[in-house]
């Protein structure tokens, strides 16, 4: 196993280049299930997550070929339709190759996703979407078995407890559009990738409506072609730099950053005091005056995404006075708390709510990463900590950010990769 040692204290200054997005790739992957021809995707980020999906497509009889960050995808007559446990419980997000698996076969065979740190990971709206379109699931043996023969077009409304969910949108959509009628997905997720997902399908000759909106209207077709097509930019690892550069009080230019995708972030950090300009490369962030603490809450595309709650939290430790954290996606997710807590944070849970009154200064420690988010959040705390963080269980965050280490580097960090003993 690795660990990740930082030197910190030092700023950030200079070009960081974002990577294509990891949670638009993966869905994008599984939908080339849904043709026999071959499809390109390119801005595939080199992450281990994407591996795991280039595997399961492998396991199903799939060609895949990579060549840098672009993926050959030949999915030729494959005719399996199981996504076996051994895959699936690596990464939860397999379980997005469902929809595909019974659009294109009427039937599909998933190992049921596990849980992870972040909380329990249900898929009550992934199986209401599809049976909504007329399939029949069963849970056996741990596997989801989805007959999808007696499919049709239908009507649902996909919004959960905790608000709309992505992959139930992806899978519900990647299933419908093969399937005869009509398809509206009302209280859809209108996230970034959902909706890269969708240009991709319609690329591939779906035909949908509403892309990018609370409500898609699917006329299913009887076939689709193969496609090429360069994924978005990771708002995510966009976002992750931003506050990176705000933390270190530096000057850093994030190239292929959107605006657009970021906007939730972006009126935070504003109104913290950060100074955030659309530059033609992307977005430059400069810190220009001492940061002012914020309440958050975390809420579905367009409001603030769960996956930078953590990282924003690292900035608010170090942020003169008191900032209220609400996580309203994962009510738990707060495992990097006690890792910050580690590092000198103050920090006080009250159910979905982190109370952070900030600190003169955090104080390198060995910390351990749980989830990929969370090990952002104790990086951030490194760059920013007097003296050496080691954070151990770095194959987190190898799931979720490219070369990490060499780009803060390139930043001016002081990080490194050693054996952890
Ligand atoms: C996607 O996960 C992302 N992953 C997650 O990013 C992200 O945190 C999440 O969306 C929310 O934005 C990928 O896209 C691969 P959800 P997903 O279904 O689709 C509940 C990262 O760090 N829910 O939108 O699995 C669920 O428990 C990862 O990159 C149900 O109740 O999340 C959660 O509270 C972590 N029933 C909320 O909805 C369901 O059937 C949103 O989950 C499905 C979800």
């Amino acid at each position: 196993m690795e660990k990740l040692v930082i030197e910190g204290g030092r700023r950030l200054e200079g070009t960081v280049t974002i990577s294509g997005a990891k949670n638009a790739c993966l869905p994008i992957i599984a939908a080339t299930l849904l043709s026999d021809d071959k499809s390109v995707i390119r801005n595939v980020p080199n992450l281990r997550d994407m591996s795991t999906m280039v595997k399961i497509l492998k396991n199903l009889g799939v060609t895949v070929q990579q060549d840098g960050d672009t993926l050959t995808i030949i999915p030729g007559g494959y005719k399996k339709h199981i996504a076996p446990y051994e895959l699936v419980s690596t990464m939860r997000a397999s379980i997005c190759v469902l929809g595909p698996l019974l659009g294109k076969h009427g039937k599909a065979e998933v190992s049921f996703p596990g849980g992870c740190v972040i909380g329990p990971r249900p898929i009550d709206l992934h199986i209401k979407g599809l049976e909504a379109i007329g399939a029949k699931i069963k849970v056996e043996r741990g596997y989801v078995i989805a007959d999808g023969r007696k499919m049709k077009g239908g009507h649902v409304y996909l919004g959960g407890h905790f608000g709309s969910s992505v992959l139930a949108t992806a899978n519900t959509m990647m299933a419908a559009v093969l399937t005869g009628g009509v398809t509206v997905i009302e209280n859809a997720a209108c996230e970034p990738e959902v909706a890269d997902l969708t240009m991709f399908l319609i690329k591939m000759g779906a035909n949908i409506k509403g892309g990018g909106t609370h409500r898609l209207i699917i006329e299913g077709v009887k076939k689709l072609h193969g496609a090429d097509h360069s994924v978005i930019p990771d708002r995510i690892e966009a976002g992750t730099y931003i506050l990176a550069a705000a933390i270190t009080k530096g000057d850093v230019t994030v190239k292929h950053a959107k605006l657009e995708h970021n906007l939730a972030l972006m009126d935070k950090l504003t109104e913290a005091g950060l100074e955030i300009k659309k530059v033609p490369s992307g977005l430059r962030v400069r810190y220009v005056r001492k940061i002012k603490p914020l309440d958050l809450t975390t809420l579905p595309y367009p409001g603030f995404p769960t996956d930078m709650q953590a990282q924003f939290m690292s900035l608010m430790t170090v942020t003169d006075g008191i900032s209220v954290i609400t996580e309203k996606i994962y009510p738990n997710r707060f495992t990097h708390t006690s890792e910050l807590a580690r590092m000198g944070a103050d920090i006080q849970i009250e159910g979905p709510t982190a109370i952070v009154k900030g600190v003169k200064s955090l104080s390198g420690a060995p910390v351990m990463a749980s989830d990929l988010r969370a090990s952002a959040a104790l990086v951030l705390a490194g760059l920013v900590a007097k003296g050496r963080t080691d954070i151990r269980r770095i194959y987190h965050l190898d799931r979720g950010y490219e070369c990490l280490d060499k780009k803060l580097n390139a930043l001016g960090a002081k990080v490194w990769r050693e054996k952890d003993k």
